[in-house]
């Protein structure tokens, strides 16, 4: 069995209580609110293995495919097991032109894993974004919800040695 498989794998149904009873006490019956619950489920266990999203479509009495599509569609759902932090480049125009794929290259070669991917420790999930509105100091990414401006791989560096002092 592959190793990501075996992550997918990791949540069980009977782990689900929480959302189960959140969706009980706050959402059975209601309107559109699957959003809201695929972002509490994401926030209680990290991410939304298929295991999750048919216990979610069973308590909300909807089909699968419908949950499913939803999951897909956002790009802030994940079904993979994310990094307890998240590092997302800016690929926009301007990060491009000023050094952005240089800052990929290093953060492959620094954490081991390519854009997508997730450290083997779950300490770090790396992606790319499209323009994080700090153009005028490209390039640019973000860690979690901080915005880094001007980078290099020696700022890089320094702020992964930071993150993992913590
Ligand atoms: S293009 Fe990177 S911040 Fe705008």
């Amino acid at each position: 069995m592959s190793e990501r498989h075996t992550a997918v794998c990791e949540l069980k149904q009977t782990d689900f209580h929480e959302i189960g009873n959140l969706i009980d006490l706050y959402f059975k019956g209601k309107q559109g609110c699957l959003i809201q619950v695929l972002h509490t489920a994401q926030g209680l266990y990290g991410y939304l293995p298929l295991e999750l999203q048919q216990y979610i479509a069973d308590k909300l009495e909807m089909p699968l495919s419908e949950v499913s599509g939803v999951v897909t569609f956002y790009s802030f759902f994940s079904v993979h097991p994310r990094g307890e932090h998240t590092i997302r480049v800016c690929l926009g125009t301007a990060c491009y032109v000023r050094g952005g794929k240089k800052i990929i290259d290093h953060l492959i070669q620094k954490l081991g894993v390519q854009v997508g991917g997730t450290t083997a420790d779950r300490k770090y999930t790396f992606e790319i974004a499209r323009c994080i509105g700090a153009c005028g100091l490209a390039p640019a990414l973000m860690i979690d919800d901080v915005v880094y401006r001007q980078m290099s791989p020696s700022k890089i560096d320094a702020l992964l040695a930071n993150l993992n002092k913590g």
